[in-house]
């Protein structure tokens, strides 16, 4: 948590007065400022310990409103400001490089309306995404969305990260099921695109720029979405695998053998599931084998869907594919095996520092990247290098983990495994975003031409630059 670690200068931004708190006072209140270190300090650090800043005073705004009239200000003041959800971000996005004011939505928690015709919720940025899914349910529909963060992770920061998750090989990313988005511009200007309507070719799709562009363009307030029905059967196996190769052909047959009720589709390889087992004292139910997939399918027949799983299951067995598996559809025993998979990221964690890396990569290249850096890293003292994640999409989730952070570590993974990562035409961000800690290697996936682009728009949204700075934009000239 050293600041030494930063390569980047504090922006020409004005400092943090009284006066400037008082300013606030009227806007919040001064039951909704934090400015006390000890209240302010889990806000400056990120889920993995591995940034810090040291803002000194912390906003919870309840309205759009509250939002517009504290941006206009600090625009005016040349205040700089990072918007922060429920800090789960994996980036360094959510948390202060320096002394930003953190624009915290938790309090924005309103469920604006949820029409069942439609599927349609909407509702404040500041929902965390599990008390979503709970009000769903009860109206029989279910978030397009899942992640291992739902108890924390509110649904403006999954829309500014893009976030991906364990269902988007069945209902796609937030960019098809966000339908309306209101956001708030750095000067204060409120931008109301919450439409509600599932068509909508008016004009430019401005929510777009808003989707996944991790509080660089502007304040998420609020959100409409397209909700899924919530399945009547849902069926879960957690399958043992001998090879990368089987798992890959596991996966087509899965797709091919499943169709439309394949719901997720998840790969761990035995390091990850280690750490589980190791620091969360969790028990993998079948036997030790260097891969896993888990499969879940999601229907509305029981019967047809059971039948389905089984046919599947009956000819991955006969044709050797998979060595070992348990099967589950009652929801206690579906939740532990969930358990396992969701679990891998607070495991690694405890293992005390992890590097993580989050890259999308062609199926053939998908598991070497953990082979090469392994390989790569044989000399130095790492605790574990392991791959996980939704294969179904081409997204694994590679990580490094060591006793505590080391430089020299990182400088032997980055920016090797990017350019691993470029050669064979993967993204270096699959679904975490930039935030702070990726922007020197978005060029590996993004031309120079493009990333001037994004700075042109910057400018035009954000002319003072007082928006979540140091975040996603890599620094113009890009010179590596
Ligand atoms: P934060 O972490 O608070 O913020 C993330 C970024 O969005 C920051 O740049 C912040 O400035 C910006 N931001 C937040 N709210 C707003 C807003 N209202 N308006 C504008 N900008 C805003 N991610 C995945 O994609 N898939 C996964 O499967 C997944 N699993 C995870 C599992 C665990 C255990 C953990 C810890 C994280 C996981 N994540 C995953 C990462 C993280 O949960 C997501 O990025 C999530 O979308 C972040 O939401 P948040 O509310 O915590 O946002
Ligand atoms: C996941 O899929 O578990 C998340 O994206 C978090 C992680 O990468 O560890
Ligand atoms: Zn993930």
């Amino acid at each position: 948590l050293t600041k030494d670690r930063y390569n980047v200068q504090r922006g020409n931004y004005a400092t943090l007065t009284d006066r400037d708190v008082s300013f606030f006072e009227q806007i919040v209140g001064k039951s909704r400022i934090l400015t006390d270190a000890a209240d302010v300090e889990p806000y400056n650090a990120d889920w993995l310990h591995s940034v810090k800043g040291y803002s000194q005073c912390v906003l919870k705004p309840k309205t759009t409103e509250e939002v517009s009239a504290i941006l206009k200000y600090c625009n005016e003041r040349l205040l700089a400001v990072c918007p922060q959800g429920g800090n789960s971000g994996l980036a360094g996005g959510s948390n202060p490089v320096f002394d930003e004011v953190v624009i915290s939505t938790s309090l924005m928690n309103n469920i604006l309306g949820f029409d069942s015709l439609s599927g349609v919720l909407s509702c404040q940025a500041g929902c965390i995404l599990e008390n979503l899914e709970t009000h769903l349910e009860k109206h029989g529909h279910i978030m397009p969305l899942d992640l291992g963060a739902k108890g924390s992770c509110q649904i403006g920061g999954n829309v500014s990260t893009n976030a991906g998750g364990l269902r988007l090989v069945r209902y796609g990313s937030l960019h098809g099921s966000v339908l309306g988005v209101e956001a708030v511009l750095a000067n204060g200007d409120v931008i109301d695109c919450m439409s509600k309507m599932k068509k909508d070719n008016t004009g430019y799709h401005l929510k777009h720029l808003f989707i996944g562009s991790e509080g660089t363009l502007g304040l998420v307030t609020k959100v409409a979405i397209n909700c899924p029905v919530l399945p009547k059967s849902v069926n879960v196996a957690l399958l043992g695998l001998e090879s990368y190769e089987k798992v890959l052909e596991t996966l087509k047959t899965s797709k091919r053998d499943l169709g439309e009720i394949l719901s997720s589709c998840e790969m761990m390889d035995r390091e990850s599931l280690q750490a589980v087992e190791d620091n969360l004292k969790l028990r993998v139910p079948i036997k030790d084998c260097p891969f896993y997939l888990l499969i879940e399918t999601s229907g509305s027949n029981s019967t047809h869907d059971e039948e389905k799983l089984a046919q599947f299951l009956e000819h991955a067995l006969d044709k050797n594919m998979i060595i070992d598996g348990t099967q589950a559809s009652e929801p206690s025993r579906i939740k532990n095996l969930w358990e396992l998979r969701e679990n891998i990221t607070s495991g690694l964690a405890k293992d005390g520092y992890c590097y993580k890396y989050d890259i999308s990569l062609p199926h053939e290249d998908f598991y070497s990247c953990v082979e090469v850096l392994r390989h790569h890293l044989g000399h130095l003292p790492v605790l574990r290098v392991c791959g996980y994640g939704h294969i179904g999409d081409g997204n694994i989730h590679l990580n490094v983990t060591s006793k505590a952070y080391s430089k020299e570590i990182l400088q032997s993974i980055e920016p090797f495994i990017y350019e691993w990562t470029a050669k064979v035409g993967g993204s270096v961000s699959a679904e975490h975003g930039i935030g702070f800690k990726k922007r020197d290697a978005v060029h590996f996936s993004k031309s120079t031409r493009a990333i001037e682009l994004m700075h042109q728009m910057k400018k035009v949204m954000d002319p003072n630059g007082i928006l979540n700075p140091y975040k996603v934009l890599p620094e113009l000239p890009i010179t590596n």
